[in-house]
């Protein structure tokens, strides 16, 4: 058992005078103003934000099979770094995780380079084929225990195969995380449908080939009682779709990137590919509906997507470039400019966001919990005040296609910690 840390003068949730938290075996023991912790390690919180530590529900990992772009190892060292405890790990790597075998190799890295807690993600259709589905039972009886689904990087548009794969998990007590694209209005699509697409001579992404996937899938969901997760939500008009499903009692969550939040399609105007993203970035109408729906409660959730690419599949032309963007070392950052800077969250609300509810989302148990006594002390510590300037090359990831290069931005993470392992400290990765 390790030594008993005491983290002095924290401030859980941002919220009240700073008080002590002592963690013992793995689990917060006492919790309160000027503890004793007689022979325990101290640690000076001096005023730092206490969250539960941030659970992603959507990263690329690329391991196995794009080791150059990104491994379990460099991933997870992103995600502590980031202030994560939990990844979830997408599907789209090559074997596809769509069996036990591949699923189970994911879960045992993640546990061995246990910085993260990495829960493989398994794919809904054979190969990501879109044709059958895949092993969903004997994924979810594997030692992964895998509960959220998805061939993100394509959808399932097949009707009748994702109606199966709704009724399929709700048995498993799992959930189908969409990636929601009608592949016949995008097919070509390199940008955002609308007038910078237009002005650019990039061929256009309809809002309504993702919004009409979603409408589709909530309408599936609610005949199969079962539960669906819409990916990385980007038009204004997907907000109103699932404001309709929700205020009917449809089981369906739903995520917002960082990117999404903050970026708009006005950046593509250098063709530079690093702001190429599937779904594409959009208007400055659709990040304000984004992120007032992320407030009140319609979008769940924040997710990365973060997408490595190795650098000659992203240092090339706009066409020939993949879609994708690093996202887990700038997200909790990233949604301080955009929701708490402006007032639209404050700290409980973020450990909402980037927490709670992806934990409860994605079945996660033992993450997203309180910050109180008898809970495991996985935490994160914040400095409100500090700002930093990205760095792509800097980055724990192996790929270093961040959008956010060059900008400064604010807070930064001190400590993260799972289970009383503290596994990354003021910008370096522990154990
Ligand atoms: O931009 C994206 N990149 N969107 C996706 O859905 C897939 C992802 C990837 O795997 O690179």
């Amino acid at each position: 058992m390790t030594r008993p840390l005491l983290l002095r003068g924290i401030r859980p949730y941002g919220v009240g005078d700073p008080v002590d938290l002592l963690v013992r075996d793995g689990v917060i023991a006492e919790l309160g103003a000027q503890l004793d912790g007689t022979g325990a390690e101290r640690f000076d919180g001096g005023g730092l934000v206490a969250l539960p530590g941030l659970v992603d529900l959507h990263a690329h990992l690329r391991e196995p099979g794009r080791e150059d772009a990104e491994t379990i190892a460099t991933g997870s060292a992103a995600a502590a770094l980031g202030g994560y405890t939990a990844v979830f790990a997408m599907a789209n790597t090559d074997p596809v995780a769509d069996t036990a075998v591949v699923v189970e190799h994911v879960y045992r890295r993640g546990r061995d380079v246990g910085l993260v807690d990495v829960h493989p993600v398994g794919a809904v259709t054979a190969g990501l084929r879109g044709e059958r589905l895949a092993e969903l039972g004997a994924m979810a009886a594997s030692a992964a225990a895998v509960r959220m689904f998805s061939d993100d990087g394509l959808c399932v548009h097949d009707s009748l195969l994702m109606r199966r794969a709704l009724e399929y998990v709700r048995g498993l007590g799992g959930v189908i995380a969409q990636h929601a694209e009608d592949p016949r209005l995008t097919a070509g699509a390199q940008a955002h449908e609308g007038e910078v697409a237009a002005r650019l001579g990039l061929a256009g992404w309809p809002a309504a080939a993702e919004e009409s996937i979603v409408a589709r899938d909530c309408l599936l969901a609610r005949d199969a009682a079962a539960s669906l997760h819409v990916c990385h939500v980007s038009t204004a008009g997907t907000v109103e779709v699932l404001r309709w499903a929700k205020e009917r009692g449809i089981r369906v969550s739903a995520e917002v990137t960082p990117h999404h939040l903050l970026l708009t399609d006005e950046r593509l105007a250098g063709y530079d590919p690093v702001n190429k993203v599937n779904p594409p970035l959009r208007t400055a109408a659709d990040t304000a509906a984004l992120r007032a729906a992320l407030a009140d409660g319609i979008v769940d959730c924040v997710a990365t997507d973060h997408a490595p690419h190795a650098g000659q599949d992203k240092d090339c032309e706009w066409s020939a470039a993949r879609p994708g963007m690093l996202g887990l070392q700038t997200a909790l950052s990233v949604v301080l400019a955009t929701m708490v800077r402006p007032g639209l969250l404050d700290w409980r609300g973020v450990a909402r966001v980037m927490s709670e509810r992806p934990a409860r989302i994605g079945g996660a148990t033992g993450q997203g919990r309180p910050i109180a006594v008898g809970e495991p002390a996985t935490l994160i510590l914040v400095d409100p005040d500090a700002s930093w300037t990205v760095r792509g090359a800097q980055l724990a990831s192996l790929a270093d296609n961040t959008p956010f290069e060059g900008m400064e931005l604010p807070g930064r993470v001190l400590v993260t910690m799972l289970r009383g392992a503290i596994t990354a400290e003021d910008g370096k990765v522990l154990c």
